[in-house]
């Protein structure tokens, strides 16, 4: 037999090189290429007789197709975030830094869901079962029907899975800790976790259940990250929040069956994760009004608007090279509002140190915040507060111009719900509702937003 050959892969996206390298070229992480033996358990393998299949015409579907069924939760932020509930026979896959709260999550939903009847194996890899029982506890699940498994070889997670009736829904903590007999590289690594979460994914399928597969988020690459499943799964939910405050955000990056720009919010506590249907005020609660450098802005993710301040801080540097340190948003964005800043309105940031954070730990990707954190920088610099009930939203273009953004209504509505009177919006801005009591700022262009700040 021919002597196997090995190939150089990167545990953080799975890219294969075929000699070692110090950094991936793939995802520019560094030293995350380990030496791996690929003949992991994928397809046949020799002897293996091909089967014909048989194709069905796409018209001969029609009329008996409904919704992917789901089971939901009745968690609504977790429903939300998954588009409606997990999907029968699908896999989805959570990832989040170390201790963010996915197991408490996944516990609270396994319990949940097992108190509507539906039954559910939870199969712990990192955590004894007394330990996952004890946290149960702790979360005011022990007394619910959740199966708890404390396996990590795949093959017996599938026989224990198979035993009995079949589950409804299975809870895998974590993929990292899997590994199987049709792959040799060590547990962890990029073959293992392949190998070993298709052959979850197949059970999924060919059984109905539905498959939630837990990943932790790794940066020093000698386990895989989740990135190497990622394209594996139907749905991705990513974990996210900041170890420093409580509210932790799900949010989704990829999803088969629903939208992708849903977000769940929950709190910590010190009985679990707590919904929060009301993340505007929850990010609003710490709010100084009066210090010069504050903006809210009227976001929308997803299908909910999220009202949040961004605060900059602008001050003369005493470096060679100013500082630009940010927290929550783009950097090359904010990069691109300096250089606008400077060209069209001879507001010079170059001889200044800028920060910018996001309140709360809350990250925003909406290019609609360019205008908040733009009021913010000019507010700070200036020295002058901006008004206190007033948002701000809209995107810049290169040319200095204020773009209209999509979902006027909605942050508006949101605003005025929560007391904001003012707004600060582009011009030509559509879907604008009427009967609102806001006051309309309109602008067209950056220089129109620093007269009015200058103004203010
Ligand atoms: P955990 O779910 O174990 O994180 P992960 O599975 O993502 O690694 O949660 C870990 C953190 O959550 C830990 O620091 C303790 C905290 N925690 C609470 O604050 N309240 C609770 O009720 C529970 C169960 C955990
Ligand atoms: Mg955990």
């Amino acid at each position: 037999m021919a002597k196997a050959r090995t190939q150089f892969i990167c545990q953080s996206c799975g890219a294969v090189h075929n000699r070692w390298v110090g950094k991936c070229e793939s995802c520019g992480e560094w030293n995350t290429i380990f030496e791996e033996d690929p003949t992991g358990g994928i397809g046949g393998g020799p002897g293996r007789v091909a089967k014909k299949g048989r194709p069905v015409a796409l018209t001969s579907l029609s009329g008996d197709i409904e919704e992917a069924p789901r089971i939901e939760t009745g968690i609504s932020e977790l429903d939300r975030a998954t588009g409606g509930g997990f999907v029968r026979g699908s896999a989805v896959l959570i990832g989040g830094d170390p201790g963010i709260g996915k197991s408490t999550l996944l516990m609270q939903a396994a319990a949940a869901l097992s108190r509507r009847g539906h039954r559910i194996i939870y199969v712990s890899g990192e955590e004894a079962v007394a330990q996952v029982r004890l946290r149960a506890q702790r979360l005011g699940a022990a007394d619910t029907s959740v199966a708890l498994a404390a396996e990590t070889h795949v093959e017996d997670i599938l026989a224990t899975l198979a035993e009995g009736k079949r589950p409804d829904l299975v809870i895998i903590d974590s993929i990292q800790t899997l590994w199987s007999d049709m792959a040799e590289s060590a547990p962890g690594t990029v073959t293992q976790v392949r190998a070993g979460v298709q052959a979850l994914i197949r059970f999924a399928k060919q059984t109905g259940t539905a498959m939630v597969l837990v990943g932790h988020v790794t940066k020093d690459g000698q386990i895989a990250g989740p990135r190497v499943v990622e394209h594996m799964v139907d749905a991705v939910l990513y974990f996210e929040g900041d170890r420093g405050h409580h509210y932790r955000i799900l949010r989704t990056v990829k999803n088969r069956f629903g939208p992708t720009d849903e977000i769940g919010v929950f709190e910590m506590g010190g009985s679990g994760l707590r919904e929060v249907t009301n993340p505007s005020a929850l990010f609003l609660s710490e709010r100084n009004e009066k210090s010069p450098g504050a903006a809210v802005f009227a976001g929308v993710e997803g299908t909910r608007p999220v009202l949040v301040e961004v605060q900059a801080l602008v001050a003369p540097t005493s470096l060679g090279t100013p500082r630009r340190a940010i927290v929550g948003w783009d950097s090359s964005r904010l990069a691109m509002i300096l250089a606008v800043l400077e060209a069209h309105c001879g507001v010079r940031l170059g001889q200044h140190d800028v920060y910018l954070n996001i309140a709360g730990g809350y990250r925003i990707s909406e290019p609609a915040a360019d205008l908040a954190v733009a009021s913010a920088l000019v507010s700070s610099l200036a020295g002058l507060a901006l008004p206190a009930d007033c948002v701000y939203f809209g995107e810049i273009s290169l040319s200095g111009a204020v773009r209209p953004v999509a979902h006027t209504a909605q942050r508006l509505k949101e605003a005025d719900k929560l007391g904001f009177s003012a707004a600060v919006l582009p011009e030509a801005s559509v879907e604008k509702p009427k009967g609102l009591p806001t006051r309309l700022k309109e602008i067209g262009s950056l220089p129109d937003l620093v007269a009015l700040i200058a103004g203010s």
